[in-house]
């Protein structure tokens, strides 16, 4: 089982089987108790990974370097200014210069053919940190959490509340892979992509798209929130916050959901927006082990793909 991820890229969940999914799970978990016991690993001693970003991020840079860390090597942020993907010189030439002295590359682009590119001509791992398209590290940290809270994943009924995106695709994938069934309930116009929605369907997703909030977070076991503006869609921030207005997380809507429901969001949560203070800070709220299982779940794939 090991040697099938040796070398290989981590760009999307659909790219691997549920056996290999949850694989990367069973590494995560073990990781996470040995870092919890103080037991480090140093798999990856003498290995570097180069992590590219066009946008900000607090979770993936830090959990990316520290994970590097933890594991005996390390990491090298690349900034936005400094590489200028594409323009500085083309994605391409990064990709042949970085592979010839990096073992990894993780890299967060505005446009997911930038990711696509990368992997095509590095001959190093490709890890996607988030793509306009995609965002699989964020989903893999978030069914490990979902695991961890339902001793399960299949059969379990995840509701996302909000703009079909990036964060929405890769749940997607994800639960066409694990068995769960998703509704995604947005505005009109906000839905997923169709190609996912065709690919995810089928992989034989149970999915159920309505613009009606109250009836997605009915019977739902996970509610699950992302902004609803995404990096690189500033410009449309206010008419959004009109769009979006009754797809916020409140405790009227979540009054809907399961009694034992847990509530998720990738973050940068906009309080007041997407969700209520009330909600993040709830007790249904698993945010925080959400952030934190990206830590874990990326040590995994380093673990394994690099
Ligand atoms: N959830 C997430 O990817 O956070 P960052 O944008 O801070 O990396
Ligand atoms: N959908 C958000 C996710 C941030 C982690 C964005 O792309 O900005």
């Amino acid at each position: 089982m090991i040697k099938c991820f040796k070398e290989r890229d981590f760009i999307c969940l659909n790219d691997f089987s549920c056996e290999e999914l949850y694989f990367y799970l069973h590494i995560a978990q073990h990781i996470k108790y040995q870092t919890k016991l103080g037991l480090f690993s140093s798999v990856l001693r003498n290995k570097n990974l180069a992590m590219i970003f066009q946008k900000p991020s607090l979770r993936t840079r830090t959990s990316f370097q520290i994970g590097m860390n933890q594991l005996g090597g390390s990491a090298l942020y690349i900034s936005p200014n400094e590489i200028q993907l594409g323009k500085r010189e083309s994605t391409k030439d990064v990709a042949c210069v970085l592979s010839g002295y990096v073992d990894g590359i993780m890299a967060r682009v505005f446009s997911h053919e930038d990711i696509l590119d990368l992997a095509e001509h590095a001959n190093v791992p490709v890890i996607n940190g988030l793509s306009d398209l995609l965002h699989p590290c964020q989903a893999l940290a978030d069914y490990l959490t979902i695991l961890e809270h339902f001793g399960r994943i299949q059969g379990l009924t995840l509701c996302y509340v909000g703009d079909g995106n990036n964060v929405c695709h890769s749940l997607m994938y994800g639960a066409s892979k694990f068995g769960v069934n998703m509704k995604v309930a947005c505005p009109k116009g906000y839905e997923p992509d169709k190609k996912v929605q065709k690919e995810a369907g089928a992989n034989g997703l149970s999915l159920t798209i309505t613009n009606d909030p109250i009836e997605g977070v009915c019977g739902a076991d996970i509610v699950y929130t992302d902004t609803w503006t995404s990096m690189g869609q500033e410009k449309e921030h206010d008419k959004r916050l009109r769009t979006f207005i009754d797809f916020q997380l409140s405790s009227e809507l979540l009054a809907h959901a399961k009694d034992d429901h847990i509530v998720m969001h990738c973050l940068p949560a906009h309080r007041g927006e997407e969700i209520t203070d009330e909600v993040i800070d709830g007790p249904h709220s698993v945010v925080y082990e959400e952030a934190e299982n990206r830590l874990h779940a990326q040590k995994a794939i380093l673990a394994l793909n690099l």
